[in-house]
């Protein structure tokens, strides 16, 4: 790709470009959020047409105008945001508008025939019959990544596949990854983490501000090159202060919960006002649901939940909002927005209320304040807080998600997945503004599957395994080993 440019209203996205890419070699793009990696993926994926620029493949010049010229000249596209249909089994998602047909008709068997090996080579144990709606995000991510393999893709575009995966799938992928590259198939992969990157690029591309800002070949990929060329700057890594145990409050106190996912298990646990507390466990261990319980968005089979001593009402989130108990969810696009809204109308949701006159008129310029207040602590990259939200970039989007709540007055706020795509500059910023809501006294649960991201964070941490706490580790205790132990089930060995 040379030479790229592409404008979208009020935003030059990226300008003069330039990308490279050898058979069987694994190169990472990397930039913050805004940066244009997405853009320029979608370029090449024929989902967007540039400006101006060339694209050759093999030495010929070559126009991409559509997805399925993409398909026909071998790049396959694994999207950021999950582009599976979930009334659908994973077969037919695989082989979406390419079923192989017997006298006219989808021939299933093939299907399921052609989809076991590519399951397996992902090492996902599950029948190709399987619906979609019964996968974990994970599971899905990997799915998209099955389709791109079973097309036989020469390129393979993987914007972020890592994002929603466990450290188990993770390392599974980054092994695939490998494969290709012996089979001679380029891969181009996006990711902030940056550990991974290490792990599994020959080369490096940073992006900045939509333009080329550097390259780092193998022995040159080192975290704080990559932080620097992206970022443009020095990032001083912070070292938070942790709060003394002895200044918390009693917070959210979640008592013999039961949820509809795990009926049969009893959860028990406490998060302090005042503390981060981190809880881990992989893909399927039942976080997220139990999140969604106690905010009120799904059912509880038993159990109750108290808020400073007090009860609160189960299975009603509107509750949960007046008493100040708020969840910013792991699945932006589906239930942490509304895309077709604007920035300020999104960040306005759950606190109407405050811009309204008592005739319940929108006061539109105290929103959009509050929205510009939330853009600059965040940082927001955005023409306006008129920009509706489908047309921000991934990491952006998932900012205006929290912007929503701390915008009002919490006193618990659970963030599932909360830096989930984001970039390491935002990152730092999220978690001082999580330390500076602990600082006022407002529990924080944070449920991640981000291991740098629980130990580096958290004051204390809850492990679960199939809907169990498996164990609790008191800051002296932290380690990866610890964390993943009473992640596969392990019993706990209490640090003597
Ligand atoms: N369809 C669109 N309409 C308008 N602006 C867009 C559109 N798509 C992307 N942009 C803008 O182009 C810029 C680059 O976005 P892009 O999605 O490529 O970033 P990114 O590097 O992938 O970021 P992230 O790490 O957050 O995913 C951003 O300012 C974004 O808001
Ligand atoms: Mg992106």
């Amino acid at each position: 790709m040379r030479g790229i440019h592409k404008r979208f209203p009020g935003v030059h996205a990226l300008s003069d470009v330039d990308l490279e890419i050898a058979a069987g070699e694994v190169v990472a793009i990397i930039g913050e959020n805004g940066a244009g990696k997405s853009t320029l993926m979608n370029i090449l994926g024929g989902v967007h047409q540039p400006n101006s620029g060339t694209i050759e493949i093999s030495g010929t010049a070559t126009k991409i105008r559509s997805v399925s010229e993409a398909d026909a000249h071998g790049i396959g596209f694994v999207h950021q945001e999950l582009n599976v249909l979930d009334n659908l089994d994973v077969g037919a998602n695989v082989f979406l508008g390419r079923e192989p047909r017997r006298f006219g008709l989808i021939n299933r068997r093939k299907i399921a025939a052609d989809t076991t090996p590519l399951l397996a080579r992902l090492g996902l144990e599950i029948p190709p019959e399987t619906p979609l709606s019964e996968l974990s995000i994970g599971q899905q991510q990997m799915i998209e990544i099955a389709k791109a393999l079973s097309k036989q893709a020469r390129i393979i575009i993987m914007d972020e596949p890592t994002s929603s995966l466990t450290l188990t799938e993770t390392e599974r992928l980054l092994e695939v990854i490998n494969d290709l590259r012996e089979e001679g198939i380029s891969v181009i992969y996006i990711s902030h983490r940056l550990g991974e990157v290490r792990q599994c690029a020959d080369r490096v591309v940073v992006l900045r501000d939509g333009k080329n800002a550097g390259e780092l070949q193998r022995g040159e990929i080192e975290h704080d090159a990559m932080v620097s060329l992206m970022v443009g700057r020095e990032l001083k890594r912070s070292a938070h202060e942790r709060n003394e145990q002895e200044a918390l409050t009693d917070g959210l106190s979640i008592i013999n919960l039961r949820t509809t996912t795990y009926p049969d298990c009893e959860v028990n646990f406490q998060v302090k006002g005042g503390e981060i507390l981190g809880m881990a466990g992989l893909v399927g261990a039942g976080r997220s649901e139990l999140a969604q319980t106690v905010f009120g968005v799904d059912p509880a089979m038993g159990g109750s939940i108290t808020l400073e001593g007090l009860p609160i009402q189960l299975g009603s989130a509107r509750e949960s909002i007046r008493s100040g108990i708020y969840l910013a969810p792991e699945d932006r696009k589906k239930t942490g927005l509304i895309l077709e809204f604007d920035i300020s109308q999104n960040i306005s949701l759950a606190s109407l209320k405050d811009h309204c006159s008592r005739l319940a008129i929108i006061n539109r310029s105290s929103e959009r304040n509050e929205a510009q207040r939330q853009v600059d602590a965040l940082k927001i990259k955005t023409p306006s807080t008129a920009t509706t939200a489908m047309n921000l970039s991934g990491g952006n989007q998932q900012k205006v998600v929290l912007g929503k709540w701390l915008s009002m007055s919490p006193k618990v706020i659970i963030f599932d997945e909360p830096t989930r795509g984001i970039d390491v500059g935002a990152k730092a910023e999220i978690y001082k503004l999580m330390r500076a809501l602990a600082d006022e006294g407002v529990a924080i649960w944070m449920i991640s599957s981000d291991m740098e991201e629980v130990l580096g964070i958290s004051d204390r941490i809850v492990v679960m395994h199939e809907g169990r706490i498996t164990g609790e580790l008191e800051h002296v205790e932290f380690s990866e080993e610890a964390v993943m132990h009473l992640a596969v089930g392990g019993r706990q060995v209490n640090a003597a």
